[in-house]
């Protein structure tokens, strides 16, 4: 099954007898991987309690379109942007019928309409409801305007009724809630993503190191699996979990992350080099704890290797992307380094203090290549990485066509 790692889902619920389900599919949910928030309409909470699902969704629920409390906290609009997906459990005939008409007159409707999240249906009802033609009529009109419907399933029903309407079980809908976010975009391929700081050890106990997370790279090895590739992650020292189904190999200096890198550099189609490597490492490491004997110390700092130019300069490279993090004229430093290490794209991100980037979970990007620039405006790391591999897949693609047409004509 799938990985919902990371993801953010609003788990819906309306009122229908399999409500009674939602509260084990929140758990598959989480199982995979997924942060929830439970909004459920006020006859859902006639079928279970906000209670059950605030405890199996280790969140508060939420009931109301007008509460001061919530609010203050996550109001509807942040609940929307916060939402990678927005997953409607069982979802009654009413609430389909809402869907396909716009209408706002809860809190779920009205999320349902604020996010720019996928939205997904698992519809449940009596065979009857489900087959009467102004539900079908509803059923297309949604899917029309891409909400995804998944099921339901033939069998007995609760009615005592037999026909199409059982919700599906919660274990299927985690499956399909995690396949909403397989684009399929890089389906085959191999992508290197180098992530974190670098450390360069002065002595045993201290070294030179710097303020990346490793966030971002981490969040961007996640996005190339998503979008079906198999991804190796060449990590610095971060204080973040190794992201599942990625193979990741943990290095601590630039020189330990340039061997690694090249340990995997012949076998894959694309480098994305997120990793704020350290330019300079100390020339030599005391080999033991340097004592405090004079007023001032002197360290020689020599250049490290250049591991995104390394890789950019193999024959053949891969599609090669380098980030590159600067806190004064962004797009100029970015576009020199474009074309100095001769690569494909380059990421510019801003982290001066105060602004995304470094340590935090938003950043703000700027796409530059040979043919332009294509912002990407603030937004969770994750987001901005799914974005940055849609981008990345077309563009490595268009490059790997144009390619075969040119050995073509030879
Ligand atoms: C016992 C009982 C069971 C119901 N089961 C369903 C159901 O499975 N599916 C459905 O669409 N409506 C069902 N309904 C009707 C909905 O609860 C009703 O249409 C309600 O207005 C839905 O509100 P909501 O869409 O805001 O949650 C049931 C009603 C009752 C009293």
């Amino acid at each position: 099954m799938g990985s919902l790692s990371n993801k953010h889902l609003v788990l819906g619920v309306t009122g229908g007898i399999a409500a009674y389900k939602s509260a084990d599919l929140a758990r598959r949910l989480r199982e995979l991987g997924a942060e929830i928030r439970v909004v459920m309409t006020r006859a859902a909470t006639e079928f279970i309690t906000p209670l059950t699902m605030q405890a199996v969704s280790a969140n508060p629920v939420r009931l109301h379109m007008l509460d001061a409390e919530a609010e203050s906290g996550m109001s509807h609009i942040e609940l929307a942007r916060w939402a990678d997906a927005v997953i409607v459990a069982p979802a009654s005939a009413n609430f389909i019928a809402k869907m396909a008409h716009g209408r706002a007159d809860d809190l779920l409707s009205t999320l349902c309409l604020a996010t720019e999240a996928v939205v997904a249906l698992a519809p449940a009802m009596n065979q009857q409801m489900w087959e009467n033609p102004a539900t079908q009529d509803n059923l297309a009109r949604v899917k029309q305007n891409g909400v995804r419907v998944f099921g339901p399933a033939q069998g007995a029903q609760a009615c005592g009724e037999t026909g199409p309407g059982r919700m599906l079980e919660p274990t299927e809908i985690a499956a399909r809630a995690a396949e909403l976010f397989s684009t399929g975009a890089l389906d085959g391929r191999h992508v290197l993503v180098t992530a974190g700081p670098t450390w360069e050890a002065l002595d045993p106990v201290r070294g030179i190191t710097n303020r990346s997370s490793g966030k971002m790279g981490y969040a961007v090895a996640e996005a190339a699996l998503e979008a079906g590739a198999s991804v190796v992650l060449v990590s610095g020292p971060t204080a973040l979990a190794d992201p599942e189904g990625v193979t990741t190999v943990h290095v601590r200096s630039a020189q330990e992350m340039l061997e690694a890198v090249h340990a995997q550099a012949n076998n894959i189609d694309i480098f994305i080099a997120v990793a704020a490597v350290g330019d300079y490492r100390p020339e030599t490491v005391a080999p033991q704890k340097i004592k405090k004997h004079s007023d001032t110390l002197t360290i020689k700092l020599v250049k490290n290797p250049d591991i995104l130019a390394s890789v950019a300069a193999l024959s053949p490279a891969p599609f090669t992307v380098g980030f590159a993090a600067e806190t004064e004229n962004l797009e100029h430093h970015a576009r020199k380094k474009l074309l100095d290490k001769r690569i494909d794209l380059i990421v510019a991100n801003d982290v001066r203090v105060g602004s995304a980037g470094f340590d935090s979970d938003y950043n703000q990007l700027l796409l530059i290549d040979k043919n332009g620039v294509i912002e990407l405006p603030r937004a969770r790391k994750i987001r901005l990485a799914r974005a940055l591999i849609q981008r990345v897949a077309g563009k490595y693609h268009a490059k790997s066509t144009a390619q075969d047409s040119r050995y073509a004509h030879r």
